[in-house]
């Protein structure tokens, strides 16, 4: 049966304290106990319900944390103050000294320097792989190998993990497959394709204003439980975690994400067709042309359509900055990082969100100068927004008037 993550979000049933539509926030940052019993019990990991000290959790973070794994069909999940904040502590907390990781090339800039800079410093390797050639990925893993990590749409080249034929292998060599989930959210479920782990920056599309940091690890009960533990549980230990305020206004957001998502789908579907008809070479998802057009589509949950981001190859850097300066100049959008705003955000990843990973590497894995990403607005318009963004690209040379 199709898995319908928007119907588990709406069928979630929170009152506040006073019979509030919304549910309370809890605005303290410790709690205090009746018995000193209770407080040595909770320490112990033993009192259900039982609040304790806000970097552990609090009320607001678990209904969030609860609304994000029924979304991802897991068993739980814990918040985390941002992506990074879910990311870094769930590695830790697979892997010590002298373990390894085998990775996806085409990651977050941020997740790759942490697994190429920082994690070496603990003892930790990594195998850097193509993820979508699952016979490299089955090569790279030896017996020290303690998780399989990539990205179900990947940033910035949107290259489509397939998460079933990674879930297969991570199976047979008895190794968590663990997956960020931050440029699909609703579109692809990749728990019920078999990942083990699913991660998310909120900060992206779920929050969608722009306006706050977040992060989601969604996995197992006994996960959960091992990264919040208050002796060696790597979320509780490296701090960060996040405030109830947020945790409530992100709730608030997720409920119309649905909306969201298609509405960018929409949109980015509209304009990756008109640029690659006009000549421009773009990547998109929905693309016949994408290579991993028909893995998405044989992976997605149908109604959300393919998602926000699209990038398109203008030629050179200077002409990418051109270009972004110039549109963000006629109010088409944002030249910034990140993604899942309702106006249009672009950037180009090889200087900016991908400056991490080094010149030659990003040859190697097809990350050009002239690339442009754009996390695609709701613009109601689109075909406006369109014929506004062709002129640019006219007075910049970059298309002929035709
Ligand atoms: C795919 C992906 N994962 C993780 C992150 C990190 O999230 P945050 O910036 O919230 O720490 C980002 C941020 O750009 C991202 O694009």
């Amino acid at each position: 049966m199709a898995f319908k993550p928007a119907d588990k979000i709406q069928d979630l049933q929170y009152f506040g304290e006073f019979g509030g539509v919304n549910p309370s926030i809890s605005d303290s940052s410790t709690y205090t106990f009746l018995s000193a019993k209770t407080m040595f019990d909770t320490f112990e990991g033993n009192a259900e319900g039982c609040y304790l000290y806000s970097r552990h959790t609090t009320p607001s973070n678990l209904y969030l944390g609860e609304a994000l794994a029924a979304m991802e069909g897991t068993e739980t999940a814990n918040v985390a103050a941002s992506g990074m904040g879910a990311i870094a502590p769930t590695i830790l907390q697979f892997c010590e000294q002298d373990d390894h990781i085998v990775s996806s090339r085409t990651i977050y800039g941020g997740t790759y320097a942490f697994l190429k800079n920082f994690t070496p410093r603990l003892g930790i390797k990594t195998s850097f792989v193509d993820i979508t050639k699952l016979e490299m990925v089955e090569a790279a893993i030896t017996s020290k190998t303690k998780i399989i990590y990539c990205e179900s749409v990947s940033n910035p080249l949107l290259e489509i993990a397939d998460l079933e034929g990674l879930a297969g292998i991570a199976k047979k060599h008895n190794i968590p497959l663990l997956v960020d989930n931050t440029f699909s959210p609703l579109t692809i479920s990749p728990k019920k394709l078999g990942a083990d782990v699913v991660l998310h920056s909120l900060t992206k599309f779920i929050n969608g204003s722009s306006d706050t940091m977040g992060g989601v690890v969604c996995g197992s009960q006994e996960l959960i439980d091992t990264l919040r533990n208050v002796n060696d549980g790597a979320s509780m230990l490296l701090g960060a975690s996040m405030d109830s305020l947020r945790a409530a206004s992100i709730l608030k957001n997720l409920r119309t994400l649905h909306i969201r998502i298609k509405q960018h789908s929409h949109n980015a579907l509209y304009l990756a067709e008109k640029f690659e008809a006009d000549g421009i070479k773009t990547v998109y998802p929905g693309l016949t042309s994408h290579p991993g057009h028909e893995l998405f589509k044989k992976m997605m949950n149908k109604e959300y359509g393919y998602g926000g981001m699209l990038t398109i190859d203008v030629g050179s850097l200077d002409k990418a900055n051109q270009l972004m300066e110039l549109m963000q100049e006629r109010n088409l959008g944002y030249l910034a990082v990140s993604l899942g705003f309702y106006k249009t955000l672009f950037s180009a990843p090889g200087t900016s969100t991908s400056s991490e990973i080094p010149e030659e590497e990003q040859a190697a894995m097809g990350l050009t100068d002239g690339l442009i990403r754009f996390s695609i607005g709701l613009d109601n318009d689109i075909a406006r927004t369109y014929q506004m963004m062709r002129d640019c690209m006219v007075d910049l040379g970059i298309l002929q008037y035709r």
